[in-house]
Order: C-alpha cells, then structure tokens, then sequence
C-alpha cells in the first residue's frame, strides 16, 4: 500500500486512478522490455551463463532454479506460471533484504544503501544483485558520477552567483549531497542543499548521518516533491532527480518535469537520470527477476527519449553524462 502512495505523489497523476490501476495489477510492462521476453530461448540463453547468474542458481534450491530459468527462456510472465509465486517469490521473500524492500516500496532507499557498499549484503541472492551489471556496478558507477558532476556544476553556480541553493529531489539519505559537502568543504558558507524525501525512515538516516559528519549546510524536508511551488518558487540554483524517473512512463516524466520546472530559477540546471533500453540488452536475467518477484514496473526507454522529456516538459537540454563504463543511465542536463 506504501508503494500505491508514493508513486501516485511521486508521478503527479491523479492518485485516484494511478491507485486503481496499479492495484488492480494493470500496470503494464515496458514494451521494450517485453519485446527482449519474446525473445528465442537460442538467443536468450547468454544471460544464464554470466559468472553472476551462475553463481545466483548453483545457490538456489533446485526446484527455484529450474522454475526461474524456465520460466526466463520461455518469456513467460510470473503470474503465468503455475507455482510461481508459491516457489519462486516465496524462496525470494524469504531468502532477501532486498526483494522484500522492493515488493513493499520500489522507490526505497535500502537497496542503494547496499548497491552503494555502505550496508553489507548477506545471501546468494542480495549478493547477485550486488554483482551484477544493473546492480552493484552500474548504480554505484550512477552514483558517483552524479557526486563528480554536481560538484563541478555548483563550481559553475558559484562562480556566477557567489550561492547557491541546491535541492536534491527524492534524495534517500543524502548520499550525493554529503560526498559534496565533505569533497568541498570550501562550498560551506555559500551552498545549502535541500534533501527533500517523503519517506520519515529517510529523513531519520540522513539526519544521522549529517550529525555524524558534521554537516550544516544539508537540511531535510520531508515533504512530496511535487508539492514545493510556495516553498521553492524561482529561488532553486541547482538540482538532482536521481533514482525517480526509472519507473515512470513517458508521460508521468512530462508530468513530473514540468511541475518541477516552477522551482528553478532561470538558467538553473536540473540532473535527471533514466535507465535505458541497454540495461535489458546487458542484463535481462536482472530485469526478468525484478519485475517478476516484485511487480517493480520499471522503463527502459532508447538512449535520446530523455531529451525529448525534458524538452515536452518545457526545458532546454544541455546534454548528457553516463554511468562510466556501464552506460545503463542516461543522466541529462536540463535548463529551466
Ligand atoms: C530510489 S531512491 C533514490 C535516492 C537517491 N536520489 C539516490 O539516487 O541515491 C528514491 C527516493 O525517492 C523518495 N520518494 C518517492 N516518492 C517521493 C515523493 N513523492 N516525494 C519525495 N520523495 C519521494 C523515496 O522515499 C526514496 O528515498
């Protein structure tokens, strides 16, 4: 139910019939993502001999390993298969931090805290998402070229305005604002960030940890994020929507983007990341089992919709950097 909420919030589509579909289990899959399950088993058969899945089905109990994998080459949906949920999202709940986490709440924090190494992993299969390419690598990749960029970026902010308020839109803990924070310590004074997240568990974590390092110039708001006109009006010099776009459809990106763009003062810079199509390409035994043991509906558009996103949205998009050397997120440049 936590999740229901969140997502209607977080999409700024009516809550009521975002509810009603999601809970009725409508939410559909990523037609890219559907087009890579129709695949031959012939063709399909690579993403089970990857050092990773190996190691995740010499783990599993037989029966879950034979049922995980045939179901995978057939492209066959969960709710499809007879004794899927019995086996397979049983064995999964029972045997993970992380699958459990997701099922609740796909836009939680507690996954990251353990794809960025700062939470140990325990298990066959927490472990296999920490090795594999979507997991462990190309998150933990995302996260610190967004920490390398946004540094430079306030540089910029800093050398033209002399401050700069930064809002860090869905923030989790803080992770990227405090790497900022304790990189730059000559940013005190003349930045503060805004860590806003609707999550009380977040807020709690992250405000240990800025007690922890000492931080002053990082605040948490704990509030929605589509629900901050009054509060931001113009006044934003910087921004990050990190780990948000990833399950909205096209149109709730538009959606979100464009209630978005109120905060930003003029010629503010907005960073935004998507997952692309290359993740299922790359790692498609990941995403079979996210969506799968979760219902976690993520989207995989082609590298470039990001643009035509922001752009639909009513910003100008200065470019792109990548997730080096994964290339499974497209982080855009948007200006307000
Ligand atoms: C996947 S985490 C990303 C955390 C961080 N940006 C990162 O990349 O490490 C998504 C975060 O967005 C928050 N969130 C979801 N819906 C929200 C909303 N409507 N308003 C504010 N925060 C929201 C969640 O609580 C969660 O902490």
């Amino acid at each position: 139910m936590k999740m229901v909420v969140l997502r209607a919030v977080e999409t700024g589509t009516s809550p009521q019939s975002l509810n009603a579909n999601v809970m009725a289990g409508e939410r559909p899959i990523c037609p890219n993502l559907q087009r890579y399950y129709y695949l031959s088993p012939r063709e399909k058969i690579k993403y089970l001999a990857t050092p990773e899945a190996q190691f995740l089905f010499s783990g599993l109990p037989t029966e879950v390993a034979e049922m995980l994998q045939k179901g995978f080459l057939a492209g066959s949906l969960g709710v499809n298969i007879l004794g899927w949920e019995e086996v397979v999202v049983n064995y999964f709940m029972a045997n993970s931090r992380i699958i459990p986490a997701l099922a609740e709440n796909p836009g939680t924090f507690t996954m990251l805290e353990k794809m960025y190494h700062f939470e140990p992993v325990n298990g066959v299969i927490d472990n296999y998402f920490l090795q594999c390419k979507s997991g462990g690598q190309a998150l933990y990749n995302r996260y610190k070229v967004v920490t390398a960029k946004a540094c430079d970026h306030i540089a910029e902010v800093l050398v033209n305005n002399g401050q700069c308020l930064m809002i860090d839109i869905g923030s989790g803990p803080g992770r990227n604002a405090i790497d900022i924070c304790r990189l730059h310590p000559e940013f005190n004074g003349v930045i503060k960030i805004d860590c806003i997240d609707i999550d009380p568990a977040v807020i709690t974590k992250g405000q240990e940890l800025i007690a922890e390092f000492g931080i002053k110039q990082v605040e948490f708001v704990q509030k929605s994020m589509t629900r901050l006109r009054k509060r931001y009006h113009g006044n934003v010099g910087y921004g990050l929507l990190i780990g948000i776009l990833c399950g909205l459809t096209r149109q709730e990106r538009v959606g979100l983007l464009i209630s978005l763009k109120s905060y930003f003062c003029k010629g503010a810079r907005l960073v935004a990341a998507s997952l692309l199509d290359k993740m299922i390409a790359e790692d498609l035994l990941c995403a079979y089992i996210l969506r799968e043991t979760t219902g976690w509906g993520l989207q995989y558009p082609p590298f470039g919709e990001l643009k035509e996103v922001f752009e639909e949205a009513g910003w100008q998009y200065e470019g792109y950097f990548q997730d080096e050397p994964t290339r499974f997120y497209e982080i855009g440049i948007g200006v307000a």
